[in-house]
């Protein structure tokens, strides 16, 4: 059975593998390159075509703007079957974007630190994935810098997300607090998305509404960083794109260091790192749910849910013994029964859990990847096993 999945799985990315170098998340849905995307499509391509791997890297990197920031969908080639497409975003508006490559002016979870730790780890040749993260690795950093220097507006290392798509967590009853604080107007436009998937999966018109509504905001200021920290409705420090933050900083450390070089970069992502960790344990643990969660700065509060994004920081070396056991009893009670598959998305004890529509319920596959090795990295090996076994069998 093994062999036959493997077999499956390099179809469908063979399948989505474009003419311009990169891949797509999903045929007829998401045509165009998806930045965090682009980070799990790069490690299933190492494991047996490593130039598509690194090319996967490249052709995204070629779209990261002067300023750091990584575009969460870069538009290389013209689509009409996705709603917003590039004359929605306008990327132009914002001066250090790249003209060549039009984007989104939003951005998704930072994985590549550990996606570049991952590919020197399957690589077979060393020496070759060495050099290919010796040109690339500074691009990366930089981004980095860009998060702390842009994003982090209380000093304390946690950084903002401004939009439920840069969350990756696009469509989470977690926003729904957020929805509740905002009134926009009704748009006209015309969705795309339920052209190829059953509209009972996916998000609502009104839903829609916020998410256009935030983006006109942040285009109304170019989106300038400082401008959105002031103005978005939607200003959220998220359990998820902070831990992928700490541990391609810790991936980065390490890749600094194999590579015999970095001294500075080594220093400054040490002390990120340590500000990020202990910001995480205070601000973004709840203590009676025994879970990391969301925090809303724009209206000073923590959003008490659990998602699949409050296991994320088990793949950092941020929780502790005990918070560890309590994230693992947190996912045992209320995520794995035994007819369950780890691990769904949202709390499926909760009222708002819906097991079709995406991202509030139904197992999201990256997020497994990140569970397990998380549990992996927590010496859990027993339960990082059943999550791996779990996505195979939902696989096939
Ligand atoms: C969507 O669902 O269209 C978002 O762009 C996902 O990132």
């Amino acid at each position: 059975m093994k062999e036959e999945l493997i077999a499956k799985a390099k179809t469908v990315l063979e399948g989505n593998f474009q003419e311009g170098g990169f891949t797509i998340p999903s045929k007829g849905l998401y045509p165009f390159q998806w930045k965090w995307d682009s980070g799990f499509i790069a490690l299933g391509f190492a494991h047996y075509d490593m130039d598509k791997a690194k090319m996967e890297i490249v052709t995204l990197l070629q779209a990261q703007w002067e300023n750091g920031f990584i575009p969460h969908i870069v538009f290389h080639t013209d689509s009409d079957t996705y709603f917003p497409g590039p004359d929605f975003h306008e990327s132009h508006l914002h001066q250090a974007s790249q003209a060549a490559y039009p984007s989104t002016g939003m951005t998704q979870p930072p994985v590549f630190g550990f996606v570049l730790e991952h590919l020197l780890r399957i690589a077979t040749d060393k020496t070759d994935m060495l050099q290919f993260i010796d040109t690339h690795i500074d691009k990366i950093y930089h981004n980095h810098q860009y998060f702390y220097e842009n994003r982090d507006v209380n000093g304390d290392g946690l950084v903002y997300i401004y939009h439920n798509w840069e969350s990756g967590t696009d469509n989470s009853p977690v926003w729904d607090d957020i929805w509740e604080t905002m009134n926009p107007p009704e748009y006209t436009f015309e969705r795309r998305d339920t052209t190829h998937v059953d509209a009972s999966q996916r998000p609502t018109k009104r839903e829609y509404d916020h998410y256009l509504h935030i983006i006109e905001i942040a285009k109304k200021y170019k989106y300038d960083d400082a401008h959105i920290a002031a103005h978005s409705p939607f200003l959220v420090l998220d359990p998820l794109f902070n831990a992928m933050l700490i541990k391609s900083n810790e991936s980065l450390i390490e890749l600094y260091t194999a590579l015999g070089r970095g001294r500075n970069e080594i220093d400054q992502l040490k002390a990120w790192q340590e500000r990020s960790i202990a910001s995480l344990n205070t601000k973004l643990y709840n203590p009676s749910l025994k879970a990391y969660v969301h925090y809303d700065l724009r209206n000073d509060r923590q959003l008490p849910y659990i998602c699949s994004s409050s296991f994320a920081p088990l793949y950092t070396p941020a929780p502790d013994k005990t918070r560890v056991k309590e994230l693992i009893q947190t996912m045992l009670d209320k995520f794995g029964g035994a007819e369950r598959y780890l691990c769904a998305s949202f709390d499926p004890t909760h009222a708002n859990f819906n097991p079709k529509k995406y991202w509030r319920g139904p197992v999201w596959i990256n997020m497994n990847w990140i569970i397990h090795h998380g549990l992996k990295k927590q010496g859990q090996d027993f339960l990082a096993e059943r999550v791996k076994e779990d996505s195979l069998e939902l696989i096939a």
